[in-house]
């Protein structure tokens, strides 16, 4: 809500600005307050997001003590070009007001723009005098999809990449007085002509059922926190089901200081290792408890290097593939079970991209895990640290996607752009590969942005798998398989073809060298009234595009049953070792979730739906029961 008198000056500087053009360093700005606007739909948590969003430290695996959120309300004006980060307003109010993190498209964010390729984002930044003697780092979980950050007038960084975290020291930029200004210049072009660039499910213009409303700008949390300037900028740490323990730590100087890594359990050492920074080093613990989806132990880790410290935490495990009983099977501490998640998009009608509340964020994933999943494919998007960090908790494995780039043949990647989203690739894995959950990566989903002139699948495997040896790889979740890879991995709709000797158009016959999975089947469809809908007319136009729609609930679990018994069957018979159904939640014109979009209305039958994973992993270890017996 503005009020009338700043609302009318907003409107009154913007039109003179427009009519007489006056450079918008000398417009003298009146800066209207943030409120929240009505998203076309929303959830229980959208009233309760307030002015302090996302409170939590955003990154449990490299916890500094010491921390101060910047997360709030702070200054936004969009630009209009490129060169506009030349001319910065430094010194000036901006003239809206919106909540980081958010996406600017969002309701929560109080702009809810369309068509945001360009923007200004200010915070002022006070340093806890308690700091002093330290430097200070400044953090972002995430900027889409560029960020020039700006500290007291300085260029202090530049990220390109729309899901990844950055750090900056901004020590020598600041003002010992006090108070400073922190600016930063946004470009986010998602898919403007000309630009192919991952950007998952975002479009400018929603389209189809698939193509969602974008996210541009601060949607993941930013803070500052004290460090030494010889600082730990990445922790690698992966814990294995013999008690190896495999470390690197990163450091801000990268020669080599010494490092103690400790592993505790409540208040007991149980193992500890040293090593120096930026060169991987092992130690062992002897007959640690396991982590697995059914038991998902965590311990807690101390690592110092030099004078810094932090802590973080890991779980015991391997994950492999292996033949048992002559078929390739994706085992966890050496152990086949059948492995059944949702394609879960990360969506939110309040928030797009950024859910409105941790309390929101995990209430899907403990959905999931009450129903019987054990894991959940993480679809083109990358969450924040703390989804991860529920995951590991909870003990579901992930398979995570890389953000795809475009899907239409006519705008595949040319070799810049081919070499960029291999860069973003590396910084993917790089994030993610020491969080327990994490099982397979997926490099390219149906084909979207690959290249078939060549086969750029197996470099980009072979680098991922370089990047993290200890996790599996999908390399192409659907359509242009040539062999790439760990997984043999069909998409069909709506009933399975999971490691089958039948298959359909577009998909490829199931190799048996590799581990039969079906990345998506399912997508059952079920409309709803406009009170849990997406009220925006292209995307309920879009509604039945939904590759099946079945007019009541009662009809929606009588298909689901028979689809998850179709899969049981083809567990029992064939050679079907994974599978993802479509999807977690309804998103936008898409109305094929196991829930609504605004999370209020399940369409589960839930003891139905338990009964029938159930038998999923019945059907499976019955194999292996009968086999070995
Ligand atoms: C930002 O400016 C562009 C053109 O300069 C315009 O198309 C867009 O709607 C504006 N966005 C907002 C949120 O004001
Ligand atoms: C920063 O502080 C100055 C001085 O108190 C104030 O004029 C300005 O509006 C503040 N800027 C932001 C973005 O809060
Ligand atoms: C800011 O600095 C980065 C290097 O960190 C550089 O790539 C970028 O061009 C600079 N931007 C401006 C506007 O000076
Ligand atoms: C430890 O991890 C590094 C990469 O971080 C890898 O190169 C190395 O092979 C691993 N060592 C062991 C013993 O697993
Ligand atoms: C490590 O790098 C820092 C910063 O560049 C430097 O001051 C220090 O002397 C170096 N130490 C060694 C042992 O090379
Ligand atoms: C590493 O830290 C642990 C726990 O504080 C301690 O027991 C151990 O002696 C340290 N190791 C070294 C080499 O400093
Ligand atoms: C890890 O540390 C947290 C506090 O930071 C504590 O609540 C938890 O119990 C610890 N877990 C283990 C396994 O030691
Ligand atoms: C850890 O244990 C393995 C055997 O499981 C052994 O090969 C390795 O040398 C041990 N590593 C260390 C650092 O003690
Ligand atoms: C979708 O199809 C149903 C059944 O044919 C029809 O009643 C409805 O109007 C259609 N909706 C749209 C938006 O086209
Ligand atoms: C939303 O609130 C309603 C009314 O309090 C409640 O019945 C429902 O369980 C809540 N749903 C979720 C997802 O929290
Ligand atoms: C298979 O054998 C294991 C171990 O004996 C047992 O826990 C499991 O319940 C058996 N599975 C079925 C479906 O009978
Ligand atoms: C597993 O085997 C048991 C014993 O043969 C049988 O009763 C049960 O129906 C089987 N379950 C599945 C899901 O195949």
């Amino acid at each position: 809500m503005y009020s009338t008198f700043t609302y009318l000056a907003l409107l009154l500087s913007s039109s003179l600005a427009r009519s007489i053009s006056i450079p918008h360093r000398n417009t003298a700005r009146t800066t209207a307050h943030y409120a929240q606007l009505d998203p076309p739909l929303n959830t229980n948590w959208t009233d309760d997001v307030g002015t302090n969003p996302w409170p939590e430290y955003p990154r449990p695996r490299l916890r500094r003590d010491q921390w101060q959120t910047l997360n709030g309300i702070w200054q936004y004006q969009n630009a209009s070009s490129p060169n506009d980060v030349y001319n910065p307003p430094f010194g000036q109010d901006l003239a809206q007001e919106v909540l980081i993190p958010s996406c600017l498209e969002s309701g929560l964010s109080g702009i809810q723009g369309t068509n945001v390729i360009y923007s200004w984002f200010k915070t002022n930044l006070t340093v806890p005098s308690d700091w002093s003697g330290q430097d200070v780092i400044l953090n972002f979980g995430a900027v889409d999809y560029e960020a020039t950050v700006f500290v007291n007038g300085k260029n202090a960084t530049f990220h390109r990449g729309g899901y990844f975290e950055f750090s900056v020291d901004i020590t020598p930029f600041l003002d010992s007085s006090g108070s400073n200004e922190l600016l930063i210049f946004v470009h986010d072009p998602t898919d403007l002509n000309g630009y192919v660039i991952p950007i998952g499910k975002q479009r400018l213009i929603p389209s189809a059922h698939i193509f969602y409303t974008p996210c541009s700008g601060i949607w993941q949390s930013v803070w500052i926190e004290p460090a030494p300037a010889n600082y730990v900028t990445q922790l690698d740490l992966t814990a294995d089901m013999h008690g190896q323990v495999n470390v690197t730590v990163h450091s801000s100087y990268g020669n080599g200081t010494a490092v103690n890594v400790t592993v505790v359990d409540g208040n007991d050492v149980v193992g500890s290792g040293t090593g120096v920074s930026d060169q991987a080093f092992q130690f062992n613990v002897s007959d640690p408890k396991l982590w697995s989806p059914n038991s998902p132990t965590l311990y807690n880790v101390t690592v110092t290097m030099g004078d810094d410290s932090f802590q973080s935490y890991t779980g015991f495990r391997t994950i492999s593939k292996g033949t048992v009983d002559g078929v390739v099977r994706p085992l966890v501490n050496g152990k086949f079970d059948f492995i059944f998640g949702t394609l879960d998009q990360g969506y939110w009608p309040d928030g797009i991209y950024t859910p409105p509340s941790l309390d929101a964020m995990v209430y899907d994933l403990k959905f999931l895990k009450d129903l019987g999943f054990n894991m959940v494919r993480k679809h083109i998007k990358i969450e924040p640290a703390l989804w991860y960090r529920a995951c590991d908790e909870m003990g579901l494995l992930v398979i995570q996607d890389m953000p795809s780039l475009r899907p239409l043949e006519n705008v595949l990647p040319d070799d810049g752009q081919q070499q960029e989203f291999g860069r973003q690739l590396d910084l993917l894995v790089n994030q993610l590969k020491s969080y327990t959950c994490i099982f397979t990566w997926v490099v390219y989903n149906e084909g979207w942005g690959q290249i078939t002139t060549y086969y750029p699948e197996f470099d980009l495997t072979a680098r991922v798998q370089q990047l993290d040896p200890t996790r599996l790889v999908d390399a192409t979740s659907g359509w242009h398989d040539h062999g790439a890879g760990d997984f043999s991995d069909n998409h069909h709709y709506a009933n399975p073809q999971c490691g089958t000797p039948f298959y359909s158009i577009d998909s490829t016959p199931y190799d048996p060298k590799r581990i039969g999975m079906q990345g998506e089947f399912g997508g059952l469809g079920n409309n709803v009234s406009i009170d849990h809908l997406w009220n925006n007319q292209q995307a309920i136009n879009s509604i039945n595009q939904t590759y099946e729609i079945d007019t009541d609930i009662d009809a929606w679990n009588h298909r689901s049953h028979l689809l998850l018994s179709e899969l049981q069957d083809q567990i029992s018979r064939y050679a079907c070792s994974v599978a993802v159904w479509t999807q977690t939640v309804d998103v936008e014109g898409e109305v094929n979730g196991l829930m609504t979009y605004d999370r209020r209305l399940k369409r589960v039958d839930e003891d139905q739906w338990k009964k029938d994973i159930k038998g999923l992993y019945d059907a499976a270890s019955n194999r292996t029961n009968s086999t070995s017996s």
